[in-house]
């Protein structure tokens, strides 16, 4: 496919070879391993004197399609799909480093990629240490001489503040370190993190990339030469994204601009709604006015994104209330779905974080975070209207 060509054609006509079929539709390539046509052949591809599959746990059709899309999207060379988006953050933290090596990571992140740095890489002799994802100054100061990756995660979740991609960028470049970011709630319709000096990209495609609340997947996309050595970890650990699974996340990507952009209308008009709404106590939506970082927000992301986070005026009773009273939209942990998904991340998704981290990344007692979904806008506020009549 040509790189000129737009986002939307990229997604929807970049796809794996016509078979003898004449198939119009890819189908779904479900073989664990690949023929060879002779002896020289199968050794020559083992030898990676040429190009060929072996076998899925190294390459599969539909796995390759699924990759080459997210990187014309992402701008990048390479890509390796993964089982999930952990398996993804989990490869990009771990296939550079070694024992003694440090991580400077934002700290508003997602509940297991905490978990992974500090609770398993340290068994290992990584550690890192968490900076305010808004904070260039800290970026910079935490920096050591065995630092060798910054990572974050933009907007973050649930809080949905913002890291200055461009200024981080530059802090890699100058310090040789890699910046790795996990691009998961823009997704690359909305934000492409390589234009301003990122490395490597990790998506949950699980999230807005199935974007129907299907299936499990994940990728880490980048430069060649840094996605050799993760792509060998990923051969021989095994995180592989089954074809199946492949296949329904490229079909997903042929509709992502159209989604996003249902989304995001979506979630400016509730943001706008609950900004109005007196037994509101705040409301945080990237491309809100009153959003602190709005500035940057609007520089480096095209659309605000489907995420809204608000804080009802009655604490954490009134929320409970609240949630038990929604009728139409859903009550669970997962994200990005044409579904509104409504969370309480401070006894869910964060709760395994200590009150003092959840504090310090703005996840209150009283904090709900919304996926605001594809059904009509009129209903997703009605409901979250009679809702929060009920809450009080
Ligand atoms: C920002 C972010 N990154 C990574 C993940 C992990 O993705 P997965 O559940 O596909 O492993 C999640 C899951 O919610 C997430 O929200």
């Amino acid at each position: 496919m040509k790189k000129n060509k737009k986002f939307e054609t990229k997604a929807i006509r970049t796809q794996v070879e016509r078979s003898s079929q004449k198939e119009h539709s890819v189908p779904i390539f479900a073989t664990s391993s690949f023929v060879f046509d002779n002896a020289e052949q199968a050794r020559a591809i083992f030898a990676e004197e040429i190009e060929g599959n072996i076998y899925s746990r190294y390459s599969n059709p539909n796995n390759d399609e699924f990759i080459e899309k997210l990187c014309l999207m992402e701008e990048t060379e390479q890509g390796i799909s993964t089982s999930s988006g952990m398996a993804a953050i989990f490869l990009s933290l771990t296939s550079h480093l070694r024992s003694g090596d440090h991580i400077v990571a934002s700290r508003s992140l997602f509940g297991s990629t905490h978990q992974l740095l500090t609770s398993i890489l340290p068994r290992w002799g990584i550690t890192h240490t968490y900076v305010d994802i808004h904070d260039n100054n800290a970026w910079e100061e935490a920096i050591m001489p065995q630092t060798k990756l910054l990572f974050t995660e933009t907007p973050s979740n649930p809080g949905l503040d913002l890291c200055d991609l461009s200024f981080i960028g530059t802090l890699a470049r100058n310090y040789n370190c890699l910046f790795v970011v996990d691009n998961c709630f823009a997704t690359p319709y909305l934000q492409n993190p390589v234009k301003y000096g990122a490395h490597l990209i990790c998506h949950s495609a699980t999230k807005f990339i199935d974007g129907q609340g299907r299936t499990l997947g994940g990728a880490v996309l980048g430069p060649a030469d840094i996605i050799k050595e993760i792509y060998f970890m990923a051969k021989q650990t095994g995180p592989s994204l089954s074809p199946f699974n492949a296949w329904i996340l490229s079909k997903s990507l042929e509709t992502l601009a159209i989604r996003m952009e249902k989304h995001c209308s979506n979630a400016s008009e509730l943001a706008s709604y609950l900004v109005k709404s007196k037994d509101v106590k705040t409301v945080k939506y990237p491309f809100l006015p009153s959003h602190p970082q709005v500035e940057l927000a609007r520089q480096q992301m095209s659309l605000g994104g489907a995420l809204v986070t608000f804080e009802l005026e009655g604490g954490i009773e009134s929320c409970n209330k609240f949630l038990d009273n929604i009728k139409l939209l859903s009550l669970t942990s997962n994200l990005g779905d044409t579904r509104t998904t409504l969370t309480h991340p401070a006894t869910t998704t964060h709760s395994k974080l200590t009150p003092e981290e959840r504090e310090a990344v703005g996840i209150t007692d009283g904090l709900i975070r919304i996926s605001v979904g594809l059904e009509h806008i009129d209903d997703i506020v009605d409901d979250i209207r009679q809702a929060i009549e009920k809450s009080k």
